[in-house]
């Protein structure tokens, strides 16, 4: 592909992710997209894929689940001239770092929220994610079919609670059983609920007099209330704001009726940023149109089969061209490695990619050489991308192995699945070992892993601690004169030191005796030795 070909992909190329509470309505939402693009021909294909997963909590079956997840990991469809990437961040039960992780992939994420109950706590972590990698955040407004809660309100709740303004693009007229529509502000047209039909409005807006004939009187006062305070009090749109991270546009809509869902998509396309640069880890940045092959490991998954220990390395490719059979350098190792097998993570079934180009994610099978975060390249010159962060966990556990001839089994499978990122694990001065995560199946896979694969039962014993807190600068005595009895010293894999807590009012109430001790909650993912 020439250069100016690989522009022009590039620039038809949308990757993001969508977050939300479990229930707000992302899968719902997803299932309309990819309807809208033709990737599916029916409602309910990804729902029926879903509601089996977690019929058991057997680990094989979470496998067999998870198997199927990885073939829905990255739908891909067309529309309007996109070529569109949705990344499924894992909800419910299977929360866990992976679904933070993959916001490190993505160039947008779209935040869908249940109209009738707000920003509930789940969206509010995944976005202070977005926050973190200044990844443009647009907002969908989701449930106008069922009673809403005032959209002044929930527009409000988006500055006061994640500290993010907002700007409406789409107003709902009304919802649950008076809802009549939305009212497109971009564009000045009315989409009439019932009606199925399109009122392009004339020059005065929301004043037009049409509006009488088709919106009821209560909820025409609201609309034109609701417009003069936007128009003096709200948010103009600014998409270089957008662009920055900094503000949110806003969309109404119903995902199950599919209503206010095509406004969305064609505004999103239009502002949501191609990929663009990425950064290095010298401070410098590589261009997707350079030539040289170059991209980024940010998701491992094990092998649903046990038998073969051969695992899927989600990789986004930065900048060039991926062929199959190339040999690219692993930046870690600073070795050659064939990229022999390869697939494209989305469709029914798993394709062998043939080629892939900077803005596609693609899937490597992995014989154990990669590590989460590892820089792929060629050229001249081995490059670093930056480091991945590593998110703070809020579970804990120590761990040890229930037969202590096992000991050895127990530690191999410990120390790989800390470097697959399935788990974060420390140790304390008397090398007794902890583990970390941000959601209980990640606790379950760990157990049942070691066990299946590593053949080392584990003995787990909960921690009553909830916060982890790295400390930056500090000694390791004062450090240790610091603590209490609801506090714990504990190192990573990279001697690092962290203090795990009971819970945030003991972390506040320890940066305030101790105002000397630096502690940060995000670390880089990277050995500081090399
Ligand atoms: P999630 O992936 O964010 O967890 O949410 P999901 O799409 O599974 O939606 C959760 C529930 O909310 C589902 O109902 C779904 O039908 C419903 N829902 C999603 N969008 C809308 C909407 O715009 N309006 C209304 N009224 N409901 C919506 P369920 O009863 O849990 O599942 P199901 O039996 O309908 O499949």
């Amino acid at each position: 592909m020439d250069t100016k070909e690989l522009q022009k992909q590039i620039e038809r190329r949308r990757i993001f992710g969508i977050i939300s509470h479990p229930d707000a309505g992302k899968t719902t939402l997803t299932e309309k997209l990819l309807l809208h693009g033709g990737a599916i021909r029916e409602a309910g294909t990804v729902k029926a894929r879903r509601n089996s997963k977690f019929a058991t909590s057997d680990w094989m079956e979470i496998e067999k689940q998870r198997g199927i997840s990885v073939t829905s990991s990255v739908m891909q469809f067309e529309y309007g001239g996109k070529v569109i990437s949705i990344m499924d961040t894992p909800g419910h039960n299977d929360f866990g770092e992976d679904t933070y992780r993959i916001l490190t992939s993505v160039d947008s994420a779209v935040m869908v929220i249940d109209a009738a109950k707000g920003i509930e706590a789940q969206t509010k972590k995944l976005f202070a994610v977005c926050r973190m990698r200044g990844i443009p955040v647009f907002t969908f407004m989701n449930k106008l079919d069922r009673e809403a809660r005032d959209p002044l309100e929930l527009l409000g709740e988006l500055e006061d609670i994640l500290g993010m303004p907002a700007t409406a693009v789409t107003w709902p007229i009304g919802s649950g059983l008076n809802f009549q529509g939305i009212y497109n502000i971009l564009k000045n047209e009315i989409y009439l609920y019932k009606e199925k039909e399109t009122l392009k409005l004339d020059g005065s807006g929301v004043s037009d007099p049409r509006l009488d004939e088709v919106i009821t009187q209560f909820n025409l006062k609201a609309l034109r209330e609701e417009m003069e305070l936007l128009e003096g009090a709200g948010y103009p749109m600014d998409e270089e704001a957008v662009l920055a991270g900094e503000l949110t546009p806003v969309f109404f809509g119903s995902a199950l009726a599919d209503f206010g869902v095509t406004a969305f998509l064609e505004h999103f396309l239009d502002m949501s940023p191609a990929p663009g640069p990425r950064k290095l880890a010298d401070g410098g940045s590589v261009l997707p149109t350079d030539p040289e092959f170059s991209g980024f490991i940010f998701k491992i998954q094990a092998n649903m089969n046990p038998a073969h220990r051969d695992r899927l390395a989600f990789f986004r490719i930065c900048s060039g061209e991926f062929t199959r059979g190339m040999t690219a350098t692993l930046s870690r190792t600073g070795k050659p490695i064939k990229l022999a097998q390869s697939t494209q993570l989305m469709a029914n079934e798993r394709e062998n990619v043939e080629t892939a180009q900077a803005g596609d994610i693609i899937g490597i099978y992995d014989t154990g050489n990669f590590q989460i975060g590892d820089t792929l390249c060629t050229g001249k010159e081995t490059i670093f991308f930056e480091p991945l962060p590593t998110f703070p966990p809020e579970l804990f556990a120590m761990v040890a192995p229930k037969d202590t001839m096992k000991a050895k089994q127990f530690h191999k499978g410990v120390q790989q699945l800390a470097q697959e990122g399935a788990i974060q694990v420390y140790h304390n001065e008397f090398n007794e070992i902890f583990i970390g995560a941000v959601g209980q199946l990640q606790f379950e896979v760990f157990q049942y892993r070691l066990e299946n694969e590593y053949n080392a039962p584990v003995r787990m014993t909960p921690q009553e601690l909830t916060v982890a807190r790295w400390v930056l600068d500090a000694d390791k005595d004062k450090i240790k004169a610091s603590l209490d009895s609801r506090s714990k010293l504990v190192f990573d894999r990279f001697e690092r030191p962290l203090i795990l807590f009971a819970n945030q009012f003991t972390l506040s109430y320890y940066q305030e005796k101790h105002p000397d001790i630096k502690l940060t909650e995000a670390m880089d993912l990277k050995d500081p030795e090399k």
